[in-house]
């Protein structure tokens, strides 16, 4: 019997490579780049299963490319690139890696928040540059952040994390969510503000919703608008989250403080004058990005993989509706 087909879009870590490469005929795509729209077209022919990036969209015309797919597993946390209603429709299961990287985003979450707020980054092209000729009691103020209050948009896992990392600062901790919920929020000491009140009084407003209709441009001109004028903004979600043409504005007339952004709206492009800002860091989507984290996140994404094929339900299935044992 021959060896059920695995598309691999880019190349993962071992950690994955290495389950797949025992039990199937693997293809991954040979470029260390993004796999072309045809490319994907092209290659998912034939396969039995499809392990994807967020780089890539997944949608009716891949499922038409290739009507026998039995698995879409994503290299991520986040799925607004695949239509998952679609898949559904077709029977299709689809999964995630969950958990394994909601520490590794959350600390990163609060590196840009700690070098939004403490200019950490322009402190440091300031020193290469050789600007810094002796210590000054005006050099690069920021703000603090310890006994601040930082507003959560999104109390899942990631957003519960920061909490965790908040109260270690001293924080005040507010939270926005879909579900109001109390017993979660009691371990943190988080309080529920409704999205415009938790804008209205937060210091740093840190984002950790999923990207769907609902939460499209929930930050836009208004939102920022109800922002302090020393308030920071982090964004380690997913960009068109944000109206990033918005933020350029309250950025360059200084209407908040800053930003730290690991996501845009259409990556890896940057809305125009958003990187000539100063009160911006920015990062290209690395949130999750460790050693440990990335293997971990081959290896689960691999294991979905596996139990697909092996007419197992996948562990992290998103659309458990479709799975029927
Ligand atoms: C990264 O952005 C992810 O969703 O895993
Ligand atoms: C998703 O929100 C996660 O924390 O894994």
């Amino acid at each position: 019997m021959s060896k059920p087909k695995v598309y691999v879009t880019r190349q993962i870590p071992d950690e994955g490579m290495k389950l797949l490469y025992e039990k199937f005929d693997v293809y991954v795509n040979p470029h260390d780049r993004v796999v072309t729209r045809e490319e994907l077209l092209r290659d998912v022919k034939g396969k039995d299963a499809l392990l994807c990036l967020l780089t890539e969209t997944i949608d009716a015309e891949v499922f038409e490319a290739n009507p026998n797919l039995k698995i879409v597993a994503n290299y991520a946390v986040g799925y607004n690139n695949i239509d998952v209603a679609e898949a559904t429709k077709r029977g299709i299961p689809v999964s995630n890696t969950p958990g394994v990287l909601t520490d590794t985003t959350a600390d990163f979450a609060w590196a840009l928040l700690m070098a939004a707020a403490r200019r950490v980054v322009e402190g440091d092209k300031f020193t290469r540059e050789g600007r810094f000729v002796g210590w000054a009691p005006m050099l690069l103020l920021g703000h603090d952040v310890h006994h601040k209050t930082i507003g959560i948009v999104g109390f899942g896992r990631i957003g519960q994390a920061v909490a965790k990392r908040a109260m270690g600062f001293e924080m005040k901790i507010l939270y926005y969510d879909v579900n109001q919920m109390p017993e979660v929020a009691r371990q943190y000491n988080a309080e529920y503000r409704e999205l415009d009140d938790l804008l209205r009084e937060s210091d740093f407003v840190t984002l950790h919703v999923d990207l769907n209709e609902h939460t499209h441009h929930l930050i836009d001109e208004r939102a920022l608008g109800l922002m302090k004028p020393n308030a920071y903004l982090i964004n380690t979600a997913r960009g068109p989250v944000v109206d990033e043409a918005a933020l350029v504005k309250a950025l360059r007339e200084n209407r908040i403080a800053g930003a730290g952004l690991d996501v845009f709206e259409d990556e890896p492009a940057l809305a125009p004058g958003l990187a000539e800002l100063d009160n911006v860091v920015i990062a290209p989507h690395i949130a999750s990005a460790t050693k440990e984290t990335r293997g971990a996140m081959a290896r689960i994404a691999a294991e979905n993989v596996i139990a697909a094929l092996e007419g197992r339900k996948p562990p992290t299935i998103v659309n458990p509706e479709v799975w029927k044992d």
